[in-house]
């Protein structure tokens, strides 16, 4: 009988041991999570195209509403064109001086149909956050530039690329080499926190 207790008690011990090990609160994907902060000055060195594809699969692999992946990408490396966009767009203009840009686009054509086609926004979010990620445990530099839900901005821009009506831009990324480390927000409000009830 006691020895029948204390297998249990042992057994007890090592689920527990092998649970709790499993779950780690300290992770790479983790510190760059908590350590991303919005970049908008960059080096002068470029950023090569292998690591541009990288960021792009790493969008790529966001979660999306049915899996619908209603998403496509305008890689911008044309030195021309980022300064027209930099002037044209204040609020993205440290894009002339990004080695590139990525825009990350809703296309309405693979998007769900009804209510539900507004998904697209949520999709290409997490795969714009996938590519800021990306970019910061890769030594790059990103911000998320807002150009949807904004209509000026999305008809100007629309037109400046001259996308397909289906296409919609959603926002810009500049992208260039980190000069510097930069310290993140630290934005934790225990105040955000509802457990079970309101
Ligand atoms: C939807 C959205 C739109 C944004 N638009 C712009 C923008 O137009 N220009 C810009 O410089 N930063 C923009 N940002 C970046 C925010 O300013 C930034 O994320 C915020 O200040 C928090 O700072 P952090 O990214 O360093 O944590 C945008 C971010 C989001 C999520």
């Amino acid at each position: 009988m006691r020895f029948r207790n204390i297998f249990t008690i042992l057994c007890c011990i090592f689920v527990g041991f092998t649970a709790s090990a499993q779950v780690k609160l300290e992770t790479p994907a983790l510190e760059t999570i908590y350590n991303r902060t919005s970049i908008r000055s960059y080096s002068s060195e470029k950023v090569e195209k292998d690591a541009i594809l990288t960021l792009l699969r790493a969008g790529m692999s966001a979660p999306s509403a049915v899996n619908k992946q209603p998403w496509a990408f305008m890689v911008i490396d044309d030195r021309d064109l980022m300064e027209k966009i930099g002037n044209e767009f204040k609020n993205a203009g440290m894009i002339k001086k990004a080695s590139c840009a990525i825009i990350v686009c809703g296309d309405l054509k693979l998007a769900l149909e009804g209510v539900a086609q507004e998904f697209w926004v949520q999709d290409c979010s997490a795969a714009t956050e996938n590519i800021l990620l990306a970019a910061h445990s890769m030594g790059l530099g990103a911000v998320w530039c807002g150009v949807y839900p904004n209509p000026e901005r999305v008809e100007a821009l629309k037109a400046l690329l001259s996308l397909p009506e289906h296409i919609v831009p959603l926002n810009i990324i500049p992208i260039g080499v980190r000069e510097k480390e930069q310290e993140p927000k630290d934005k934790w409000k225990e105040d955000r926190i509802h457990w079970n009830k309101w």
